[in-house]
């Protein structure tokens, strides 16, 4: 048994993880960034739009104010306010490691408008903005050194729970079945999105929630897994994200009646409505039998009147989704489309220095979590569009200069090979199956029943009997079998484990969205259609039992300038 030694380990390697591997490594630590993808095909670089910041504004208390109301008023506002206040330094910083922006005619920083901002804000290239990122901060860190694990798999937490600390991951090489330790005196997950337990959905197959799940197995708690965003324009049928810069530059949404449906539902906002208020919207129009195509099971994205030239020059990557898996041309034709399940804004729950909280009452020791894996609760109940990126440079360059910070105080917990067992028996157990279930079609009956019945309408009825379908797939995993049984680049045991972790985080998100009985942000409850501030401006806190049991518990929303209103576009 192999057991490596850092003072930092880091597990995910997409913005987060590498700007915060960027800061650890220029204070000298040792580090290591263990990913089971090859960097650059981490999710950050699916994201299409923008990255916003209030670059030309006096001061960001209008995109702090956009993002508290856009969440809904559940987002910390102490934690927003510093998203907002660090977003133009961070813009600059990455233009200044080598990202290039998409100029304004007078050489400046070009801005598009996104929805649920009063002011055009998503920094953009052209629309590879998060890919453009990822590239240059990946540059940036093999060029200072940083050292890769690539295609390793993150299986266990190494946690004490006397004293609350973690102090590494045990981790399996893809390429050999090989466990090893990665002992460090902090760790960091950087994990990414988990939007993969629904049937339609815009996120990469690796996006399946590892960082959340290890947290849960050690009894740690996730924080408002119920608000889940559907972005409104996934591809009919496959779901693959078509950025909402489509709506930022001009595009209109029609019904199958050929009306411009969103006049009844944001008069003002219109297309550029926060993304829950869209997304109904058009789940609505569908519904009520008012959808567009042979179906009746799409809405319409009508991008024609922007011309052929406006498309090529800002938009290429959609031009070529929709020639590639339409066939069709997106300056000529309309595009189907329907909402898509693409973004969490719950997950493992930190402090302002992204710090994990082990429970709403106490910080665990030695462990960090930065981006979309994290819930430092900037998005609040629904994220406005191209704060993602932001949240992911900003939030991991903070868990970077936190952990420099904190290393002095951290003491070392020596790891020994004892400390792999539970995930080598994991992976044993899985390899020695000889049940009659088939990963695949438990995973297809998950993603199926999510989007059934925890999508973007839900209600008592349909929450529990969610419930019962995730035990009953809980148990069934247990008699599953794999075909595979060689340990050299197993897909198969690959999928088994990450099923292992959808199955462990779907069971918070459909257990605080049954108890949550209001509708808020991206959580709508057909049954309790209205947002109730007197029981409910509280976060969830839910834990998960070894039988796959959840207890929730609840704790304050940070209230800074901007008490709750009526939110109306
Ligand atoms: O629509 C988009 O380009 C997605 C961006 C985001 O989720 O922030």
């Amino acid at each position: 048994m192999n057991i490596y030694r850092y003072d930092v380990a880091i597990v995910g390697a997409g913005l987060a993880g590498l700007s915060a591997a960027i800061e650890i490594k220029k204070a000298g630590l040792k580090t290591c960034v263990i990913s089971k993808l090859h960097p650059l095909r981490s999710h950050s670089g699916a994201a299409q739009g923008g990255i916003n910041a209030a670059l030309n504004e006096a001061d960001t208390r209008s995109h702090e104010f956009d993002t508290i109301k856009g969440g809904d008023y559940l987002g910390d506002q102490d934690a927003i306010k510093t998203l907002c206040q660090k977003a133009p330094a961070t813009i600059r910083r990455l233009e200044k490691m080598g990202a290039v922006f998409s100029r304004a005619e007078d050489g400046s920083i070009a801005q598009r408008a996104f929805g649920g901002q009063s002011k055009p804000r998503a920094c953009y290239a052209k629309d590879r903005t998060g890919l453009t990122c990822l590239q240059t901060i990946y540059e940036q860190a093999d060029r200072l050194g940083v050292e890769f694990v690539e295609e390793w798999f993150a299986g266990d937490l190494l946690y004490d729970p006397l004293s609350r600390a973690a102090y590494g991951v045990s981790a399996m090489k893809l390429a050999t079945g090989e466990i090893a330790i990665f002992n460090a005196k902090a760790t960091l997950f950087a994990t990414g999105g988990y939007a993969r337990c629904y049937a339609i959905n815009s996120n990469a197959h690796a996006n399946t929630g590892d960082g959340l799940s290890l947290c849960l197995r050690k009894g740690l708690a996730l924080e408002d897994m119920e608000f889940v965003q559907f972005h409104p324009t996934g591809l009919a049928g496959s779901g693959i994200l078509i950025s909402e810069a489509a709506r930022g530059e001009g595009g209109r949404l029609y019904n199958g009646l050929n009306e411009r449906f969103m006049e009844k539902y944001a008069p003002q906002k219109l297309e550029l409505a926060p993304r829950d208020v869209v997304s109904r919207a058009i789940e609505r129009e569908i519904a009520l039998g008012r959808g567009a195509g042979e179906n009746k099971d799409a809405i319409w994205l009508d991008l024609t009147h922007l011309g052929g030239d406006l498309i090529a020059s800002k938009l290429p990557e959609l031009s070529d989704l929709a020639r590639s898996f339409l066939g069709i041309d997106m300056a000529v034709d309309r595009v189907p489309i329907r909402a898509t399940a693409h973004y969490s804004m719950g997950g493992i729950p930190v402090d302002n220095d992204c710090r994990v909280r082990a429970s709403a009452a106490f910080i665990a020791s030695g462990l960090y979590a930065a981006g979309e894996c994290a819930c430092a609760s900037v998005h609040g109940a629904n994220r406005l569009g191209a704060n993602s990126l932001l949240e992911a440079a900003v939030f991991g360059q903070i868990a970077g200069e936190t952990i420099v910070k904190d290393m002095r105080d951290l003491e070392p917990i020596k790891a020994d090979a004892a400390d792999a067992q539970g995930f080598a028996d994991e992976t044993r157990k899985l390899l020695n199956s000889r049940g009659d279930e088939s990963v695949a079609f438990l995973r297809e009956e998950l993603q199926q029943s999510m989007s059934a019945n925890a999508g973007v309408f839900r209600d008592r009825v349909s929450l529990e009997k969610q419930t019962e379908i995730i035990a009953a797939l809980r148990d069934r995993f247990l008699r599953v079998s794999l075909r595979d049984k060689s340990r050299v680049f197993n897909t198969e045991l690959q999928e088994a484990l990450e099923f292992g972790h959808m199955l462990d985080y779907s069971a918070l998100i459909v257990a605080g969205a049954l108890k949550r009985e209001e509708s808020r942000g991206a959580h709508y409850r057909a049954d309790f259609p209205n947002r109730n501030d007197a029981a409910f401006l509280r976060h969830t806190f839910g834990y998960l039992d070894a039988e796959g049991k959840t207890r929730l518990e609840y704790a304050d929303v940070t209230i800074g300038e901007y008490q709750p209103e009526a939110r109306e576009y």
